[in-house]
């Protein structure tokens, strides 16, 4: 396959959702079309013991949540997509807002018994900021749910994006009858597909079928779908694959990921109107993904993700060209020539060696120590540096106190490991004598995390002493 087909076929996006609101599960869903997985349920399920895909860490494990981001790649229908997982708890918005610099497009799930919250605003402004288009997921119709019209006038007024229903809900929760296709013009009836399958045959009904349509979801649902059909009609945005592409649009879907319903509607009309990898801006102007010469920037680094390594991986986001193993290619920040060595991509908790990868490819290679975050890499000899990744202030500090003198030197070690990989900011340098420093973070669970990782990760215990 030629590198610009390689190109063309990769779709890269972030998902992203408060808490709660069924990420996990959709991107469960994804995996299942893609072969990636053979059942859903595999995957994630907190009652059960099991753990997301994207749970590495032994902290996410304890606590259940996703503390760091991580990446997964399947193929669907001819597309190659990768999704970049990000973590929902607010506390670690930060690392979440660097991931979604890597994404071309992102998914916003919304709980549709809940609304916009406030996670969804946060992150939803990083989307705006950097003019990617947006699709909505309206997850959980088979409960209780808002009014669909009332979802809508929120998106618009809380997030400012216009909004345009792919397809309509008939009825909710115990009531939920199925989605009407605006385009096609028919309806798919609601049928859960428990169990982890996937999308079990829905049967689709034409809308100008009026007996059929009536006998299966009842009179008063059929004519609650006219009255909605003539509103949307008259009132919604059209459909606008530019304005799409711009991020002025969102096209709306709703469905239930619980019961994969309607996901693989989604995703095949996300795939479609979403955008292979976009070009980046650098000081050098605007990087074309389709130029041969390899480029990438560093979104994302992390130590010890696998305690059997102990190693640390930097995770870059591929811009332009192909990346073939054991490549060399210019740092440009770090000013040298380097080998890309063990380069990795992730599926679930395994990582692979991977020979080559293309724009819109994330990887990770080794990292002896050299990477910071927003760092260029390219192949070209005429350097160049993308544009950086916004840092956000501190918002919390606290005096760190080493418990046990003795190991000074695994403790500046862990401290300056963890600040490197942008968890957290250090204020006050270590001065002899006093084994006490002070640091930032932007979430309060940030300083949890690091208690956590230097006792475990550095065999490190401190004492942190919160400051005003
Ligand atoms: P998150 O990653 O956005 O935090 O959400 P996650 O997928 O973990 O989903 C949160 C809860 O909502 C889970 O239930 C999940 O099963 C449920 N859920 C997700 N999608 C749907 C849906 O379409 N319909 C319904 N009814 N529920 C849905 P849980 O009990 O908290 O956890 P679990 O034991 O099922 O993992």
């Amino acid at each position: 396959m030629s590198l610009e087909s390689e190109i063309k076929k990769r779709r890269t996006f972030a998902i992203i959702s408060h808490p709660d609101a069924g990420k996990t599960t959709l991107t469960e869903k994804f995996l299942l079309y893609g072969g990636a997985i053979n059942l859903a349920g595999s995957v994630k399920g907190k009652k059960t013991a099991k753990h997301a895909v994207s749970d590495w860490m032994e902290i996410e494990k304890e606590r259940g949540i996703s503390v760091t981001s991580s990446v997964l790649q399947f193929n669907y229908e001819g597309y190659c997509i990768n999704i970049l997982d990000t973590p929902g708890h607010e506390d670690f918005s930060e690392d979440t807002y660097r991931t979604l610099m890597a994404a071309d497009s992102a998914v916003m799930v919304i709980d549709a018994s809940k609304g916009v919250e406030k996670q969804t605003i946060k992150l939803f402004k990083v989307c705006v900021m950097r003019h990617i288009p947006i699709f909505t997921f309206i997850n959980k119709m088979d409960r209780e749910a808002n009014d669909p019209f009332e979802l809508l006038d929120e998106i618009e007024s809380v997030l400012g994006i216009a909004t345009c229903p792919i397809n309509w809900p008939i009825g909710c929760g115990k009531e939920f009858k199925g989605v009407y296709d605006r385009k096609e013009k028919n309806v798919s009836l609601f049928k859960a597909a428990m169990n982890g399958q996937k999308e079990v045959d829905t049967e689709i009904v034409d809308a100008s079928d009026e007996a059929v349509l009536k006998d299966r979801i009842g009179d008063a649902f059929y004519d609650k779908l006219q009255e909605d059909i003539e509103l949307l009609d008259g009132a919604s945005a059209e459909f606008d694959q530019e304005m799409v592409s711009a991020g002025d649009l969102t096209p709306v879907f709703f469905g239930s990921a619980l019961t994969n319903f309607g996901v693989q509607t989604f995703l095949e009309h996300f795939l479609s109107m979403t955008t292979s990898p976009l070009p980046r801006k650098s000081d050098q102007g605007v990087i074309d993904p389709f130029t041969e010469d390899f480029s990438a920037f560093v979104f994302k680094i992390q130590a010890n993700m696998n305690k059997a390594h102990r190693d640390r991986i930097a995770f870059m986001r591929i811009c332009s060209g192909k990346f073939e193993a054991g490549m060399e290619a210019n740092h440009v920040q770090g000013g040298k020539k380097i080998r890309l060595s063990q380069p990795q991509q992730m599926m679930a908790e395994e990582r692979h060696i991977v020979d080559e990868a293309y724009a819109g490819d994330i990887i990770g290679v080794f990292d002896p120590g050299i990477f910071s975050i927003g760092d260029t890499i390219c192949k070209s000899n005429k350097k160049f540096a993308f544009e950086g990744i916004p840092t956000f202030a501190p918002e919390h500090f606290a005096r760190v106190r080493q418990i046990d003198t003795m190991k000074r030197k695994q403790f500046i070690k862990g401290i300056n490991q963890i600040a490197q990989e942008g968890a957290i900011q250090i204020f006050q340098e270590f001065n002899t004598g006093m084994e006490e420093i002070i640091v930032g973070v932007v979430g309060v669970l940030q300083f949890e995390v690091l208690e956590y990782r230097l006792k475990n990760e550095y065999g490190v215990d401190i004492r942190l002493e919160p400051l005003p």
